[in-house]
């Protein structure tokens, strides 16, 4: 059986599946939004719905159009895919040849990594700087085919600034990939960089920000030159028709995403501020989670972890992941009530040290 496996793909490590999360847990796992989409979009799903034994339009016209208008960019300039994760892997088959490097700045995201790794690439970690920042001038260094950059990132949720872009961009040539998969909470973004550097591609999803995870829909804006490249690589349907209905109603609804956004980010405010008044390290965010550090309290990142399972409390256990040490979780920022117990319970397994 061996023998069929392309080498690279024997090399990749099994990841684990995400745990079950029960019924009735709090699930801060993800780092899902705690809030379902509009009820203008539920039926819209449920419409189009109707018509599931057809296949969904493979340009994604009207999808594409409504982001265009969305993000000012032209319609020739998006390519939509199953999920920004989707996009990533579009990303390194189109420009990244076997052994081939991609940069990807650690901590980051593992999509970055896997994509490249499934694709025959090479990984090329640069350790961002102790208050994760990036560190520019190792990057610049670095011989590549192309970048990833969270901005803002995860797990760190924090961004880049345009200045810094701009730097990498004019310091290096190759493609560079500045992910705002969390925008709409950050409302930061280098999109305009897009008119003067052919080269950079900027990624956006809506599962965080729209509270569409569960459909998958990403998209990414660059010059229609790379647009039509990454057209010839991607599947015939890459997005199904429940989610481009979905996506079209929901831009039309940016009142309804725009109070949930607020919602979120007062929530992010206030547990920022209580988890830290318990002696854990809260770094700033600008996304709907939190990176926390434990070490302050003695307590590795597993420890809690595994206390707030035991009582239905799901948060990410991401110590020792690429760039980080053991004291350290990740949390999702949820409803005032799931915040509240999780912060109950982190009141506890401090006091009971
Ligand atoms: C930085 C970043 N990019 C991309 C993704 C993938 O998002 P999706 O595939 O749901 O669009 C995530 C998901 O956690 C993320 O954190």
């Amino acid at each position: 059986m061996e023998k069929y496996i392309n080498p690279w793909i024997k090399k990749i490590k099994q990841r684990p599946f995400n745990p079950q999360r029960p019924e009735g847990s709090v699930d801060l796992y993800i780092g899902e939004n705690p809030y379902p989409p509009s009820p203008h979009v539920l039926k819209a799903i449920a419409a189009a719905a109707e018509n599931i034994n057809k296949y969904p339009d493979s340009a994604g016209d009207a999808v594409k159009e409504k982001l265009a208008a969305y993000t000012k960019a032209n319609k020739e300039q998006i390519v939509i895919g199953n999920g920004s994760d989707d996009l990533i892997e579009l990303m390194v088959k189109v420009f990244v040849k076997q052994k081939e490097k991609v940069i990807i700045p650690i901590p980051g995201y593992f999509s970055y990594w896997r994509s490249t790794k499934i694709r025959g690439g090479v990984p090329v970690f640069v350790n961002r700087k102790d208050n994760f920042e990036l560190d520019i001038e190792k990057i610049v260094q670095a011989d590549a085919k192309l970048v990833f950059i969270g901005s803002p990132n995860n797990p760190t949720g924090n961004i880049v600034s345009q200045e810094e872009i701009i730097e990498i961009l004019e310091k290096m040539d190759c493609i560079i990939v500045v992910d705002e998969c969390y925008f709409e909470f950050s409302q930061n973004t280098v999109i305009d960089l897009l008119q003067t550097y052919e080269n950079l591609i900027v990624l956006r999803s809506l599962s965080k920000t729209f509270g569409l995870a569960g459909l998958r829909f990403g998209y990414a804006i660059a010059h229609p030159t790379l647009i039509q490249y990454f057209n010839k690589a991607i599947q015939m349907y890459p997005v199904n028709k429940l989610a481009q209905a979905a996506v079209i109603s929901s831009l039309d609804d940016l009142e309804y995403l725009k109070a949930n956004i607020q919602k979120i980010c007062q929530e992010r405010e206030v547990l920022t501020e209580k988890i830290g008044d318990l002696g854990f390290t809260v770094y700033p965010s600008e996304t709907n989670f939190l990176l926390v550090r434990t070490e302050a309290l003695n307590i590795s990142g597993n420890e809690i972890v595994a206390s707030l399972k035991s009582n239905n409390i799901f948060v990410q256990n991401i110590g020792l992941k690429p760039g980080l040490d053991a004291y350290y979780f990740k949390t999702a920022i949820g409803t005032k009530e799931e915040n509240e117990i999780l912060l109950k319970h982190l009141k506890q397994i401090v006091s009971n040290r």
